[in-house]
């Protein structure tokens, strides 16, 4: 079964012949070919540039056989053609210049279509699609979800306590509203538009929304956008992975608001996780990216673990709960994705995964 087959049968809940393996972060600076070109390139003219872009989609490709590519690019770019300034300063992470303080501010954001603003990673998708093609790699379109994207239009960057972001939400309910509905419009355009380049599946990165809220706001303030937005997604005929982090506490609203499958981060178990959004649904996820520091004698300790909550039943795409870090070995993610490929889901329910294997 081609890489393709494995990866988006997974994602319908599909029987495949083994577990697919991708990475989120899978193209970043713990790859040597990444900081080399990062030496002559900032990040965002990376990402501008659709032959950098693409270049450095291939790079992990060419040296682990992951089950997908992910295009390069980041959440954060759609945020400049709305009229927010972004920069990446080192040491600190996504800086926006000009957040939005008050109502008027949310007024002024612009919402112009992705062919226009976005064309640089549409024509990386392009770009990379003609590349694999004959390889069966399938390609992975992404963007934010509306609430991750206006913690930071609003912060200004990262966050601890989400206070600015809420304090908004809370005060201007009616402002609340019209941000969220602009970044509906603009990312739900963006997505579909790369689908039309060429992107076989599409993941929403909602990664600070369950550090930030309770199940009640969730369930207010950040559902009904989430819903429109997947239900825009559903016309077409891509799978959606909806990428949540920390909402453990409240799964199945979330679960409700979307997506084909859900992809949930390590501060859960994945039995757990089935168990309470139902067998059928597909999942993704969910090894600690530290985990992925650690000796592989530990590490191999983690994966096993995952493979055996996950289950045998079919709809499971192994991945971490968020993405990799910089420092992580590249032995570690080459042994690990091996590790996942070689692995025979049946196997779990009669034994525990026992395999020789030397320098373990
Ligand atoms: O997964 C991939 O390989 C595709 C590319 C990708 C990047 N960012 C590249 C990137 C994806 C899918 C993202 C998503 C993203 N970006 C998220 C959601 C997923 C997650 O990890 O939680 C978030 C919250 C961001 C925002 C962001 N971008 C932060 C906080 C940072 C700084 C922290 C860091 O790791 O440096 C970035 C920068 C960034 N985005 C890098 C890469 C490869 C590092 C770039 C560099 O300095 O060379």
């Amino acid at each position: 079964m081609s890489a393709d087959a494995v990866f988006l049968n997974a994602c319908r809940g599909l029987p495949t012949a083994r577990i697919p393996v991708w990475l989120m972060r899978q193209a970043g600076r713990y790859l040597p070919a990444y900081r080399e070109l990062r030496r002559s390139y900032d990040l965002l003219t990376m990402i501008r540039t659709p032959e950098l872009a693409a270049q450095v989609t291939l790079q992990p490709l060419a040296e682990f056989t992951l089950d997908a590519a992910i295009i390069f690019s980041d959440i954060l770019p759609p945020l400049e053609g709305m009229g927010l300034e972004l920069s990446f300063v080192s040491g600190k992470g996504p800086v926006i210049g000009n957040p939005i303080e008050r109502s008027y501010d949310i007024d002024l954001l612009a919402a112009p279509p992705a062919t226009e603003v976005m064309a640089p990673t549409l024509e990386a998708i392009r770009l990379v699609k003609h590349e694999l093609k004959g390889r069966g790699t399938p390609l992975i379109g992404f963007a934010g979800a509306p609430f991750t994207l206006a913690s930071y239009a609003v912060e200004g960057g990262g966050s601890r306590s989400y206070s600015r972001v809420k304090s908004l939400m809370y005060r201007e309910p009616s402002a609340w509203k019209r941000l969220m509905t602009k970044l509906v419009t603009v990312q739900t355009d963006y997505l579909l538009r790369q689908v039309d380049a060429g992107a076989d599946a599409l993941q929403v990165f909602d990664s600070f929304v369950g550090l930030a809220l309770g199940p009640d706001d969730y369930e207010r303030y950040v559902a009904p956008y989430n819903r429109v937005l997947f239900a825009a997604l559903v016309e077409r005929e891509v799978p959606v992975i909806h990428y949540s982090g920390g909402t453990g506490a409240y799964l199945e609203t979330v679960a409700a608001s979307g997506g084909d499958v859900l992809s949930v981060d390590w501060r859960i178990a994945l039995d757990e996780a089935r168990r309470r959004v139902g067998k059928q649904r597909p999942i993704q996820g969910n090894l600690d990216p530290v985990a992925m520091l650690a000796p592989w004698r530990e590490l191999r300790a983690h994966i096993d673990m995952v493979l055996a909550k996950a289950g045998a039943e079919p709809g499971y795409i192994f991945n971490l709960g968020q993405g990799l870090l910089p420092e992580t070995p590249l032995d570690n993610v080459k042994r690990m994705v091996d590790y996942v490929q070689r692995y025979s889901p049946a196997e779990t329910h009669k034994q525990p995964h026992t395999r020789t294997e030397e320098g373990a």
